[in-house]
């Protein structure tokens, strides 16, 4: 099984370049199934989780083709609409096929995601939206089988914010008849880019990146070409791994536009960072405060980046209350960070961090998820000797190379199949 052991102690210092973004890519090519022909991504990076939706649309009838970072997505006529389980149950964000196939195809049989090791994750908020929308849904055998005619266009809003359930509902509504009212939308910036990307297919989109969006039906899509905006996570937690050791980081090719929360939160942790349109940089900084966080959707502190930023405050002057309201089990790194050394005390929804700069011991320590095993490899580069992070699986479905470019920044990140 996969590892990597990071060597403590070392500043990271340089110039390093986010890659594009994993949860725009994904949306972005389950909308190719909207329409038949030649769709085109650049910066689209390479992960395990682009891969997995690849080998998805090759199985429907697709052609794909990944070469560095562009992609070529060829949409024929599909072979078969059903998401299967063995495929949905490694990539969760596969449920987002079922609103292009149900608008395209009057059908779809996908099987139903299950729970993840941050929380349930359940997708009742897609199926009533795409019920709202006029198609039938039953659960048959652990799959969501779904049948319409024609999707009318209807009012839907959705009781929690949901990143996935706008998309879905996004996508089908672009080809239902008359218009769609999508309220308290969720307003992330991959929203706004997979509206770009649908509109330039000939959708007739509006308010994408506020709470309200409406959509006016039209009857065909055409394939287009469009450029991945870039990961603000990724380029967040490259700027945390240069902030927690201390040294200057400059993260490139990245949009500080879309992490107002992060950088609000790092600069009154007493942190100096400028940025530009596409440039942000950490300046170098001995000491820190400990500040309060709560996760919320976008443009509040987003949850994604909830673990990296509590590695941070474990070596902060004094306390932080982090608050998670997004997930209810998105805690799993803080054992981990305790093995460390860290001093942290967990509740349900609300971890107390008592930040001490030098508290963290190198040990072996588990990635849970996505975005714990940064956390993880973030407390690694400050704790004293050697940190193995293992199960490290988990690190490659999100970040492209993370140990390249912080080995790029000074860092010694070294991985080891184990
Ligand atoms: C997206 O997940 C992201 N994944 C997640 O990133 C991110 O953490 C999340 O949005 C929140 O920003 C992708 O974009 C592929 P939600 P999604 O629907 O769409 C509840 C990462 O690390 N909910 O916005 O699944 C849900 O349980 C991943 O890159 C329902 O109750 O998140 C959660 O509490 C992790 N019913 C809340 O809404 C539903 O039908 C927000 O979830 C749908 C969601």
């Amino acid at each position: 099984m996969d590892s990597v052991l990071v060597k403590g102690g070392r500043v990271l210092n340089g110039e390093v370049e986010a890659s594009g973004a994993k949860n725009s890519a994904l949306p972005l090519m389950f909308a190719t199934l909207l329409a038949e022909g030649d769709h085109v991504f650049h910066n689209t990076p390479r992960l395990k989780d682009i891969q997995s939706t690849c080998e998805l649309l090759n199985l429907f009838g697709c052609q794909t083709q990944h070469d560095g970072h562009l992609l070529k997505i060829k949409v024929n006529k599909l072979k078969t609409r059903e998401a299967h389980y063995d495929v949905v149950r490694k990539m969760r964000a596969s449920i987002l096929c079922l609103g292009p196939l149900i608008a395209k195809y009057g059908e779809a049989h996908v099987s139903l995601p299950g729970g993840c090791a941050i929380g349930t994750r359940p997708i009742d908020l897609h199926l009533e939206a795409i019920k709202a929308l006029g198609a039938e849904i039953r659960m048959e055998n652990g799959y969501v089988v779904a049948h319409a005619k024609k999707l009318k266009g209807a009012n839907v809003l959705f009781e929690t914010t949901t990143v996935g359930g706008t998309e879905n509902i996004l996508m089908a509504a672009c080809l239902a008849e008359g218009e769609t009212r999508i309220e308290n939308a969720a307003k992330e910036p991959e929203i706004v880019d997979l509206a770009n990307y649908l509109i330039k297919m000939g959708a007739k989109i509006k308010g994408a990146g506020t709470s309200i969006i409406t959509v006016e039906g039209v009857s065909t899509l055409k394939p287009a070409e469009h450029e991945i905006i870039a990961d603000r996570i990724e380029a967040g937690t490259l700027l945390i791994a240069g902030a927690i050791t201390g040294g200057e980081v400059t993260v490139k090719k990245c949009r500080p536009d879309h992490l107002p929360a992060l950088i609000e939160k790092m600069r009154e942790a007493g942190f100096k960072i400028s940025q530009e349109a596409t440039t942000m940089t950490v300046h170098k900084c001995s000491s820190w405060s400990g500040v309060d966080v709560t996760t919320a959707p976008h443009p509040a502190f987003p949850t994604d980046l909830q673990a990296q930023f509590m590695a941070l405050m474990t070596q902060a002057d004094g306390t932080s209350v982090i608050t998670e309201t997004i997930f209810e089990n998105r805690f799993m790194h803080v054992q981990e960070l305790v093995r460390l050394g860290a001093d942290i005390t967990p509740k349900t929804r609300v971890a107390v961090v008592r930040g001490k700069k030098g508290c963290l011991q190198g040990a072996p320590v588990m990635a849970t998820d996505l975005r714990a095993s940064a956390s993880l490899v973030i407390a690694g580069l400050v704790a004293s000797g050697e940190t193995q992070v293992n199960r490290i699986y988990h690190l490659d479905r999100g970040y492209e190379r993370l140990e390249d470019k912080l080995n790029g920044l000074g860092a010694s990140v070294i991985r080891k199949n184990t």
